[in-house]
């Protein structure tokens, strides 16, 4: 009889040795003249784990990790085709604790299907939503996801079905679903493990989208470090195609929806959406003035849906259970779940799906375990470069998007970047400006002109020059980004460099004038 062995193709678990685990287990299997089949999954985002094999045992997913190529013999000899003891096992991995706590709606797949294989998606669940979107009306399937309360996961939070509903009722002879792919966030991963992991979801939810709005081709933009993603979409594409579930006559549906992907070049500015149109379009990724919105003048000047790959990937589930369903997680305004991504100096980084409301330090403590280095956590920065540095006496702050907003922090797109005590925190407020300095696309003077402005005010006051002139000229600086930018990295950054001053002044004490840089 054949055992499954699951290992997975995905990006990190590559990176920590996925590949030779994968051969080195083939090569086991054979040299003992043992029926093993190996199947590539996703990652189930348990990254400290990886590269973590899963053996299908009658009791379960037996999961073992992390393995190494060396760990491999060792393994087929304690027996664990049949899900034996060993110092790397870890019982049957849909009850880790770190997993079976989580609410896994977006990620219901990942790690668990064969993500190219049609029939397993299916068998998992997929298509359910498509199927019964195109029995509805356009008008009732945006309803489905105005009433889902499903806001936007790329960082804005505006609310999906808003959004979807001005493309609907816009006239045009072309209309557009744009997937921002960007994922440019530090510490996030999300996106990447959709694609990776479960790719027809996003297929789906943007077919969804297109017959909600009567959009007929969609474009992903996804941002050229993910090759591997790139390359598993492409043929994620393909396979849909040739099975009906894209192109000209959807499963007979009279429906018709094209979808392509297009590597962008790696700027941080080109996620924004303005810029990522016109980088779509081939011009240089430049902000555009709003408005005109992109739902009514986007991407070739047609009306456009754009939406991050989450809030996409979010909308099959909503239309196969429908929106009350998805409705009742969360807190709030913030309804539904959001995939947090653990990263940084974090024990147990990875993947976490809960509704909205857990708090800061349950993500630390109950599933990261606290900091890798042993060290106590000192700092987080939530949502990306431009989000603010939480201390440690706001880490009880429920992920919600008002109660973030409320202590002038974001959640972003969920990715959470954790710091230990060794920090320099007048250093990441630095950082934080010569981010900005160097993403800027340059289109407007207090973005262009004020971070490069910013970083000198800062080192002059870690330099203790002037500090109570530079102190204040630092604020008025803030204050003028944040009020007079034309987009958001020029007006958030003021979050993460003041949130450095605020919550950690000792961190911007004098220092020697030669610290300058
Ligand atoms: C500087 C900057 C970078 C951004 N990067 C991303 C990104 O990488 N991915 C993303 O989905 N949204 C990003 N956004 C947000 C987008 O502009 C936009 O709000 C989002 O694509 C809308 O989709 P949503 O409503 O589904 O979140 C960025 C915004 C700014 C200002
Ligand atoms: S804030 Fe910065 S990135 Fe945004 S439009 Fe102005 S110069 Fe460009």
């Amino acid at each position: 009889m054949s055992t499954t062995v699951y290992v997975p193709r995905d990006t990190t678990a590559l990176a920590c040795g996925a590949e030779a685990v994968a051969r080195a287990i083939g090569t086991q299997a054979k040299a003992r003249g043992l029926d093993v089949s190996v199947v590539r999954n996703g990652s189930r985002g348990l990254y400290w784990l990886e590269p973590l094999v899963e053996v299908v045992t009658p009791n379960g997913r037996v999961g073992y990790g992390p393995v190494t190529e060396d760990a491999v013999v060792g393994l087929f000899e304690a027996g664990f085709l049949d899900g034996a003891a060993h110092a790397l096992a870890h019982g049957v991995v849909d009850d880790i604790p770190y997993l079976a706590s989580q609410q896994r709606l977006c990620f219901s797949r990942n790690g668990i299907i064969d993500p190219l294989d049609l029939d397993d998606y299916q068998a998992h669940g997929g298509w359910k939503g498509l199927l019964r979107a195109v029995m509805l009306s356009p008008e009732a399937i945006v309803q489905n996801v105005l009433d889902s309360g499903l806001r936007g996961r790329g960082g804005a939070a505006f609310p999906a079905g808003v959004k979807w509903k001005t493309v609907l009722g816009a006239q045009a002879d072309q209309k557009y679903i744009v997937c921002n792919a960007d994922e440019g966030d530090s510490g996030t991963f999300s996106d990447r493990m959709v694609f990776e992991g479960d790719p027809y979801r996003l297929i789906e939810g943007m077919t969804i989208a297109g017959i909600a709005t009567g959009a007929t081709m969609g474009y992903v933009y996804l941002r050229c470090e993910y090759p591997l993603a790139f390359r598993l979409f492409r043929e994620a594409i393909e396979r849909a195609r040739a099975a009906g579930w894209i192109g000209a006559d959807i499963k007979g549906s009279g429906h018709a929806f094209e979808l392509e992907v297009r590597l962008g070049a790696g700027a941080y500015i080109c996620g924004e959406e303005t810029s990522l149109l016109e980088s779509l379009e081939g011009k240089r990724g430049q902000v555009r003035f709003k408005p005109p919105l992109p739902a009514l003048k986007g991407l070739f000047g047609k009306p456009t849906v754009i939406n991050n790959v989450i809030t996409l990937a979010s909308v099959p589930d909503i239309l196969a259970h429908g929106a009350e369903w998805y409705r009742d997680y969360g807190v709030a305004r913030s309804r539904g779940t959001l995939p947090i991504q653990l990263a940084g100096n974090i024990k147990r980084g990875g993947l976490v799906e809960r509704a909205f409301g857990l708090s800061l330090r349950e993500l630390l403590y109950d599933y990261g375990g606290g900091s890798a280095s042993g060290r106590p956590i000192r700092a987080v920065q939530v949502g990306g470069p431009l989000g603010a540095y939480l201390p440690e006496s706001q880490f009880d702050t429920p992920i919600d998007y008002e109660a973030f907003a409320a202590i002038s922090a974001m959640v972003g797109h969920g990715g959470i970047v954790v710091f230990d005590d060794s920090v320099d925190m007048a250093e990441q407020a630095r950082f934080a400006m010569e981010f900005c300095a160097i993403e800027s696309c340059g289109k407007c003077t207090p973005c262009r002109i004020g971070s490069t402005r910013g970083v000198e005010v800062i080192d002059r006051i870690r330099a203790s020059l002037d500090r109570d002139n530079n102190t204040a000229l630092l604020r008025s600086l803030c204050d003028t980004m944040s009020n007079g930018s034309l987009c958001a990295l020029g007006g958030l950054t003021p979050f993460p460099v003041l949130s450095a001053k605020n919550h950690f002044a000792e961190d911007f004490a004098p220092r020697v004038a030669s610290s300058v840089k």
